[in-house]
């Protein structure tokens, strides 16, 4: 759908009717949506999934509680992070075997770029984004620091507005890692000609898949890609603390060593050897026990990630992202100035739209305290996440009067608005 073809008549019901027949809309009600809520947050944290509670209770009840230290094997917990790697393998384009949950992306992150620079012995640059998730860039400082001998390695920044991939990519970059979905602006990157690029210079890439697993189609494989890593609380709606996962292409498998060598990545765990062998395969990423009652909200959100087309997915995202600009650019962007930075070429965005705005904070406050939840990234972003299997038309269309509201009123300059929580 053009931006153009939606400009002409769009109304509430326009919006309604684009609900009456979009394919995904009984995904809703397997979620638990609040009254008097309009959830635009997902890119932050997932909305419950209505079965969750229950499934979870079940873990906790019937194999913690009956099963005991029995269920390690009859429950398959030892299992686990392989078997639900297995379950995210098909929204990110990976095979079987080839995805492991791990703790946070963080420690994720960590883990994965280790194991890729230690895959080019003998170069010393590792290339970042400057706007990368800023927890990936204290993790490099690590990597930088730990695999330098003494030294640390050479970090090269790159943004959009330059210096360029192209500009720092030589001979002496061993890995670049980057964030497919900007979780700032939205804008995504091409993942196959990046990856191609990176291995022309003779580089291994590790992508972070948090805004992008469960928003947009993934093709790891497709791309050629090395490493990726990511997180189950958005998009994916794990829950709170839901673990990463991490993914790595089977042909570095054999020869990857990751940084933390614990005895759930070992080949033999219950050899209880003195000394580490890595285990076969993905399972090699693992480190210690895992948190069994988080990825037991994860199961549960797979569930209804098993029953999903991610083309679908997409396609209502996209349409979902051009209805709010395009409402954005008629409705609010004349009279206070208030515009997305989100890049409206569809190859380029994930399924956010930020909207900048000097007093971004207060203004997305006083949304909140409206009911309309999204957040806010410093300086002047306001985020908003469409997240197809719970976000209807006519919740963008409400979204909008909201902040139509919020702006004519200027409600957002009360004081009360302007108090920061630790979290934004
Ligand atoms: C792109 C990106 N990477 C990493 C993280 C942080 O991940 P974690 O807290 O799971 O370590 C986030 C959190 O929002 C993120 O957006």
């Amino acid at each position: 759908m053009s931006t153009t073809s939606l400009r002409p008549a769009i109304d509430r019901a326009t919006c309604t009717a684009l609900d009456e027949s979009d394919p995904l809309a009984p995904m809703r009600e397997r979620f638990v949506l609040p009254d008097g809520v309009i959830y635009l947050d997902g890119n932050s944290l997932g909305v419950l999934p209505r079965h969750t509670a229950a499934h979870v209770q079940r873990v906790i009840t019937e194999e913690w509680g009956t099963g005991l230290i029995r269920s390690w094997n009859d429950a398959g917990w030892f299992a686990k992070p392989r078997t639900v790697g297995d379950r995210i393998a098909p929204l990110i384009g990976a095979d079987a075997g080839e995805v492991v949950l791990g703790d946070s992306t963080s420690a994720s992150l960590f883990q994965a770029t280790v194991a890729a620079v230690r895959l080019r012995p003998g170069r010393r640059v590792i290339v970042a984004e400057r706007g990368n998730f800023p927890t990936d860039l204290y993790m490099l400082e690590a990597v930088q620091e730990l695999l330098g001998g003494g030294t640390p390695l050479e970090r090269r920044l790159i943004s959009d507005d330059g210096p360029t991939l192209d500009d720092v990519l030589d001979e002496h970059v061993a890995v670049v890692v980057l964030t497919q979905v900007d979780y700032r602006t939205g804008r995504m990157h091409d993942m196959a000609e990046v990856t191609r690029k990176v291995h022309a210079a003779g580089a291994l890439v590790v992508w972070d898949l948090c805004h992008s697993a469960g928003a947009v189609p993934i093709d790891l494989n497709g791309a050629d890609a090395d490493f990726a890593v990511g997180c189950t609380y958005k998009y994916l709606n794990g829950g709170p603390g839901s673990p990463s996962f991490i993914w790595a292409a089977t042909r570095h498998h054999d020869a990857a060593r990751p940084a933390l060598t614990g005895w759930h990545g070992h080949a033999r765990p219950f050899d209880f050897t003195v000394d580490y062998a890595p285990a076969p395969g993905i399972e090699r990423f693992r480190v210690g026990t895992p948190q069994l009652l988080s990825v037991a909200g994860l199961e549960a959100s797979l569930d209804i990630w098993d029953d999903v087309d991610m083309e679908a997915v997409r396609e209502k995202s996209l349409r979902l992202t051009e209805l709010f600009m395009s409402l954005v650019d008629t409705r609010l962007t004349p009279h206070w100035g208030i515009e997305p930075v989100t890049p409206r070429e569809s190859v380029r965005r994930g399924s956010q739209v930020s909207l900048r705005h000097e007093d971004g904070y207060a203004v997305m406050q006083a949304l909140i305290e409206r009911g309309v939840i999204g957040d806010f990234r410093a300086p002047d972003l306001i985020r908003f996440g469409f997240t197809p299997l719970y976000t209807s038309y006519a919740d963008v269309w409400d979204a909008v009067d909201v902040l139509e509201d919020v702006l004519r009123t200027e409600i957002w300059r009360e004081p009360r608005f302007a108090r920061r929580g630790t979290v934004t």
